[in-house]
């Protein structure tokens, strides 16, 4: 673990300019690239930096060094510019293009490289390679918020995506799903729909990365098949802590295909090994405006630190029988779950992100990712919404990355042998031979060949199909509620409380009344309590209260109660800088101890530098101070000493309404804001290094939520 994660470059600046050419600095440790392959799937047995800048000179686009890149050509030093200035007009001209369509949704994201091994366990009825015991797949993971443009922040409430490209010996796979496990509508038709609703209104184009508006409201509630994905989203899922610790869900149902041909329905689960923890939203609003890039920055520094990110990769499986239902449950319907407790989550095999990206141009942004990517064992259902997305992501990939070549941009390329036939088009870097992409051929030797599910084709399940063409749902499809209700019976009763806080918040920002009404009305289908709290909040009528199921609540839905890994959790510090030498000592040694259970200590302090002396081994180096430093930061936070300022009793004020757990040293409650030096996750302690065997169970629980009044 490296408590101080986020430094810029490989090497380290001198105050004055560089004037001896060096070449090119190396990459940082934490970082890696798309692998070295052809663009037609090739490995190429070259370094990655063989791709990277090269020479120690500054050049045109074609090699040529130059003298002087400050300057443009000019008729005199106070004349006009020259058309000949070549280097000017390239400069500019490639500076002009450098930006390319931000993704329609999912515009903003984060990704790292990685690895998946394998368990063994889905062999038996998936025949993909990748599945096999023991086997490490490399992947790309990019994960995103759905309605926000390039620029908008991390912590906004949204559902976030989680997609992972499985770069098998046997062809790219992509498992692109979401941190929710059901979606707003079942059939891809109204997808635009419900993205236009979402996105900002047309005409002001405000606002942004939201769904707290009345475009958004009007939809889902006139069209409630939205109710059960609306849920999840006023729930703590809707903020997540960070991107290691949210679950991920392939939605859709798709079919494995054995060795023997045997076929079974499946959906695909991440389960985070950290936990699955949310911000609050207070604290999700306040970090939108101090750190607007919390998640990007989180899962770059705990990669750069050391602390690498960890999914189990888990399928419940069904089987494939005619009515493609499990337990009463519609398969092919999109905003429906099967609890986990009717269809437990069998582990496959692990992902763990182990590098960030170099570029994140060329890698996160450039990277394509579509649900039709799959390998020989996996193939999809009639789920009307995952077949609307086999069309979509293709075609509108073809205009974000400018034309049909954008598999051979390297973080796209498969690592396996590519021979499809395709030709020209914008940005062709595929070094074509022969002269016959057509198949039969006998002019290139009959090649390629078409392959037999026996060496490796893929395998397009031959599922009967009958019914009359038809614009329409079926019957099964027609429940919009009970599982919106089993989610929230599910919740803990302060997560039930988010959810109703919630909604009154959203709905408040609404501005038409009807739409509100219309929202109580929906919400009384899935709990009378909630749709009343929510009406009280909102100043509308109260709802009359329905006769509604009881479904058996399934705890795998809560984020509450349970116990996990405190790995790459931040702590902070506060002191002073004139601490006395023996607390330096002790703040030296509880930094140690955090760093040694796996977390990221922040010591901060009145200024930058050390407390103590640096010279003496007891110096400590100074992560934040209380200008830089906001509560969102820390998971916890041992309060040794610090200096009377308002920062410090906001900082202190926030952490404890936001159930984080504070250890007071000595007598330093007295900085506690008035009346929260009694609440539950406040404790206080002799000495610093007693601090961490307190918070440490604290910690594991993620809040001590008990303790947050809100
Ligand atoms: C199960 C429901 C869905 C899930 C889980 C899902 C997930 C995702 C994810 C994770 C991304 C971001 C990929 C990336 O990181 O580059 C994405 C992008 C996208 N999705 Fe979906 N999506 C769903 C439904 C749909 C539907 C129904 C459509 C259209 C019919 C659609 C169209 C798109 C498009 C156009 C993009 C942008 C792709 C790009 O520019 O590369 N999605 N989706």
């Amino acid at each position: 673990m490296s408590a101080n994660p986020g430094i810029p470059s490989s090497g380290t600046p001198e105050v004055n300019e560089p004037t001896t050419p060096v070449p090119p600095l190396p990459r940082k440790p934490d970082q890696a690239t798309a692998e070295p392959y052809s663009p037609t799937g090739c490995p190429m047995h070259i370094s990655p930096d063989v791709n990277a800048q090269q020479g120690e000179y500054l050049t045109t686009a074609q090699g040529g060094r130059l003298r002087d890149t400050d300057h443009s050509l000019k008729a005199g030093e106070r004349g006009p510019l020259l058309m000949q200035d070549h280097h000017f007009r390239e400069k500019i001209t490639h500076f002009d293009h450098e930006r390319i369509p931000e993704r329609v949704v999912h515009a903003r994201g984060a990704a790292a490289h990685g690895v998946f091994k394998a368990n063994g366990a889905a062999s038996s009825i998936c025949r993909a390679g990748v599945f096999a015991e023991g086997k490490e797949t490399p992947v790309f993971t990019r994960f995103s918020t759905v309605l926000g443009n390039r620029g908008s922040a991390d912590t906004v409430r949204d559902t976030r995506g989680f997609a992972v490209k499985f770069y098998t010996d046997e062809g790219t796979w992509d498992l692109v799903g979401n941190n929710i496990p059901v979606f707003f509508i079942q059939d891809g038709i109204k997808f635009p729909d419900v993205i236009h609703a979402a996105k900002p209104h047309p005409d002001r184009d405000i606002p942004q990365a939201q769904s707290a508006h009345d475009t958004f409201w009007d939809f889902v509630t006139l069209h409630t098949e939205a109710t059960h994905h609306t849920i999840w989203n006023m729930s703590d899922r809707g903020i997540p802590r960070s991107y290691r610790m949210m679950e991920g869900f392939g939605v859709n149902t798709f079919r494995m295909i054995n060795d023997k041909g045997e076929t079974s329905l499946v959906k695909f689960h991440w389960k985070p090994k950290l936990g699955v923890h949310s911000q609050v939203w207070e604290e999700a609003q306040i970090t939108g405006g101090v750190d607007p890039d919390f998640h990007r920055r989180d899962l770059a520094d705990a990669i750069e630190s050391g602390a690498f990110p960890e999914w189990d990769l888990g399928l419940q499986v069904f089987p494939d029988n005619k009515e493609q239902m499990f337990e009463g449950i519609d398969l092919l319907d999109p905003t429906k779950i099967v609890p986990e407790e009717l269809a437990p989550v069998q582990i496959v095999g692990t992902m763990t992100l182990n590098k960030n990206v170099s570029n994140f141009h060329e890698e996160t942004e450039q990277v394509a990712f579509h649900p039709g990517h799959l390998p020989p064992g996996i193939d999809v259902t009639a789920d009307p919404l995952l077949q609307g997305r086999l069309f979509s992501y293709l075609d509108t990939q073809i205009s974000r990355l400018g034309g049909p070549n954008f598999a051979q941009l390297p973080i796209n390329r498969p690592h396996a042998p590519v021979n499809d036939m395709f030709r020209e088009g914008m940005h062709q870097q595929g070094q074509h031979i022969g002269v016959a992409p057509y198949q039969p051929n006998s002019l290139d030797g009959g090649n390629p060949f078409p392959a037999e599910p026996s060496n490796g084709a893929l395998i397009d399940v031959p599922v009967p199909v009958e019914g009359e063409i038809t614009r329409s749902a079926p019957a099964s499809f027609d429940d919009h509620y009970s599982q919106a209700r089993l989610f929230y019976v599910s919740l803990s009763p302060i997560e039930q409380k988010h959810v109703a806080d919630a909604y009154t918040f959203e709905l408040g920002k609404c501005y038409e009344k009807a739409i509100k009404e219309r929202a109580v009305h929906v919400l009384s289908n899935v709990d009378h309590d909630l749709a009343s709290t929510v009406a009280k909040g909102l100043g509308v009528p109260a709802p009359e209260k329905k006769d509604l199921p009881e479904p058996t609540p399934s705890p795998a839905l809560s984020q509450v109660g349970k116990t996990w890994p405190i790995d790459g959790r931040q702590i902070g510090i506060l002191v002073t800088d004139d601490l006395p030498e023996d607390q330096v000592a002790d703040v030296a040694s509880l930094s140690k101890a955090i760093e040694d259970a796996g977390m990221v200590p922040l010591v901060t302090s009145t200024s930058g530098g050390t407390i103590g002396e640096p010279e003496e081994a007891t110096g400590v180096a100074v992560s934040r101070t209380y200008v830089t430093v906001r509560s969102i930061e820390f998971d916890a936070a041992v309060v040794v000493e610090t200096p009377e300022q308002p920062e410090v009793s906001i900082l202190l004020s926030e952490m404890i309404r936001h159930g984080k757990a504070v250890a007071l040293v000595g007598d330093a409650t007295a900085q506690v804001p008035d009346r929260m030096g009694d609440a539950p996750g406040v404790v206080t302690v002799n000495a610093a290094a007693d601090a961490l065997d307190v918070l440490t169970p604290m910690l594991k629980g993620h809040r001590t939520w008990a303790a947050n009044p809100a």
